[in-house]
């Protein structure tokens, strides 16, 4: 099986990358490092010992969408994670955000179609489920009212492949809803690399630990919750790249039962921010300067995932604690900082 990863050189396609490479299957990457480095291929290289070829082009762009597809003509199946991902950024730009998010996604099912490829996997987000009532989520609680326009091209993009799927039978699909993607490689020689300020909880924390920021900012602390701070459910993205080689085993099985199937990725377990930062502090041993700041805009209260669908379906557990979610985050700045 050839796979196109696009986004190959991100924070979860890279990680997905190293799964797929261990299962034997054949990767072509495309990724034109809009918000990523070309250095990620070597670590993947590093931890593997396996090339990865990789398309430097816009998947937005029609011609070079249809190029791919020419010069890679035995693609079978690709995972789609190349897009934007700031959610704040969103707001600003959404067009950019729609014109990239959806076009990219367009662009590959249209071309791919035409060379034949049969499966696609969806990255998309427990964005696209609003400010849900009732927890645990699971699949059937509704999408929509979404905060931001980042979160409407992951929901876009689930009902374009839903759609393309049904007018295209030898076509089949997965969505995978990520709830919060944290930690590294156990190797500590692969992680997550925000270019700037970091947007997200764990590589804040990280980089305020090694020095590189001096305090974190805790978004809120007059959330109805148990600490007055935000509960979500985080994951190992090591999990989250094994669940992608799940859905890739299950979607070739000519008995899978939709063509087109969505799956919640997460522990099932909320935490809070104060919970991770006291998580950090105890996986680490390192203290961690925070102060509170008035809320973020757009910040849900609690969101904590129902994932016995995909544990059912797709045979897929998560297996990381959060002590290790947080001591391989650690081990991958440190990792960064004696590269520096
Ligand atoms: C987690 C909690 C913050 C930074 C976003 C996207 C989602 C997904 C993952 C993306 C919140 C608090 C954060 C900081 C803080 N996909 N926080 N200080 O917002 O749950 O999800 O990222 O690609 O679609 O919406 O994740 O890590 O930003 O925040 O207090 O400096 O940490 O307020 O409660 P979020 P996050």
């Amino acid at each position: 099986m050839k796979v196109l990863v696009t986004g190959g050189a991100g924070y979860i396609g890279s990680h997905t990358i190293c799964e797929l490479l261990d299962h034997g299957m054949e990767v072509v990457s495309a990724d034109n490092f809009q918000n990523a480095v070309p250095e990620t291929f070597e670590r993947i290289e590093a931890i593997t010992g396996q090339k990865v070829v990789n398309e430097n082009l816009d998947l937005s762009e029609v011609k070079a969408c249809q190029i791919l597809f020419e010069q890679h003509p035995d693609i079978t199946a690709i995972i789609h994670f190349a897009a934007r991902k700031a959610v704040g950024e969103s707001v600003e730009k959404p067009l950019v955000y729609y014109r990239n998010n959806l076009n990219s996604t367009i662009n590959l099912l249209h071309f791919g179609t035409l060379a034949g490829v049969k499966h696609l996997v969806f990255s998309s987000s427990c964005t696209v489920y609003g400010n849900p009532g009732n927890q645990p989520v699971d699949e059937d609680s509704p999408v929509g009212n979404i905060e931001s326009p980042y979160g409407y091209t992951k929901m876009m993009g689930e009902q374009i492949l839903r759609d393309h799927i049904h007018s295209h039978p030898s076509f089949s699909g997965i969505s995978l809803r990520y709830f919060n993607p944290v930690g590294a490689h156990p190797s500590g020689k692969l992680g997550e690399l925000p270019l700037g300020k970091p947007n997200n909880l764990v590589p804040f924390i990280t980089e305020t630990a090694i020095g590189l920021r001096p305090c974190l900012e805790v978004f809120g602390a007059d959330y109805d919750t148990p600490d007055g701070t935000p509960i979500r459910d985080y994951v190992h993205v090591v999990d989250i790249a094994k669940a992608h080689v799940q859905a890739l085993l299950h979607i070739q099985q000519s008995d899978q039962r939709e063509r087109f199937e969505v799956f919640n990725l997460g522990t099932g377990k909320g935490m809070s921010v104060l919970e991770i930062i006291q998580a950090f502090e105890q996986a680490t041993g390192v203290a961690l300067n925070y102060r509170f700041s008035p809320r973020r805009a757009g910040d849900v209260e609690t969101i904590y995932a129902n994932a016995d669908k995909a544990a059912q379906v797709l045979k897929w557990q998560p297996e990381y604690s959060l002590e290790t979610m947080m001591a391989s985050a650690w081990k991958w700045q440190q990792h960064l900082a004696n590269q520096r």
